[in-house]
């Protein structure tokens, strides 16, 4: 398993979640943000690995974080952590509840929980939108500093817009070499026609140098 902030913490990608983690948290003008949904206009522009990193540069300040991986069309975080599928978000909201649905990571001194997927189930938005989401949101409100939600892309499914409705803050991953301007201009306008609480864009896969960094922009 590899998690830019935590195995290369001096990296210039480190660096630029840590000024993330900084804008999140100054940009509230007093309302607590706690759930964060991360989307795109398309998919592989990085929401998944920047929901990873953004959860695990949070944790590392003591804080207490889930990753709820909700993209249940073409989910990854299991990948990234490297756990398996077999139970996660997808079972939880069909009402089947297990001890392992979480998987508790620890790295030295920093944990982190990510709730995987769950197999992929044929009704997603469906799913999305019942009552059960809520209350699973709900109690992870009660136990949780900072909820972070991946999600499929804005053009391609309605789920990013659902789970926006319900967050405190949604920030829009835009890959800078493929994204199209009007693709961003319709993914934002999705999020505005739903009254999403739109806490910015990252900026993502800018050649800084030869050394193809990372490099995370907020705006
Ligand atoms: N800044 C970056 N530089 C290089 N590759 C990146 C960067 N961000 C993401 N990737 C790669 O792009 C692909 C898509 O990323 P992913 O996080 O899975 O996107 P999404 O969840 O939006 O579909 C992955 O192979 C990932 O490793
Ligand atoms: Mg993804």
């Amino acid at each position: 398993m590899y998690i830019e902030v935590i195995h290369n913490s001096k990296s210039v990608a480190s660096e630029s979640f840590r000024t993330l983690r900084s804008n999140i948290q100054f940009s509230n003008f007093g309302k607590n943000i706690k759930i964060i949904v991360v989307t795109s206009a398309n998919p592989n522009e990085g929401k998944s690995e920047i929901s990873l990193n953004l959860s695990a540069v949070l944790a590392q300040q003591g804080k207490k974080v889930i990753l709820i991986d909700a993209d249940m069309r073409k989910p990854t975080q299991h990948k990234l952590i490297e756990k398996r599928n077999k139970t996660g978000l997808s079972k939880l909201l069909l009402g089947q509840i297990s001890e392992d649905a979480i998987n508790h990571l620890t790295f030295d001194d920093v944990e982190l929980d990510v709730l995987t997927s769950g197999p992929v189930p044929p009704n997603p938005a469906e799913m999305l939108t019942s009552s059960v989401m809520e209350e699973i949101l709900g109690t992870c409100v009660d136990n949780y500093d900072y909820i972070i939600i991946d999600t499929p892309p804005l053009l391609a499914a309605t789920d990013a817009q659902i789970l926006s409705r319900v967050a405190d803050a949604t920030l829009l991953v835009v890959d800078m070499k493929v994204c199209k301007r009007n693709q961003l201009i319709e993914a934002r306008k999705r999020l505005d026609n739903v009254g999403a609480n739109f806490l910015g864009v990252v900026a993502n896969k800018l050649d800084l140098n030869e050394n193809n960094y990372y490099y995370y922009n907020y705006k």
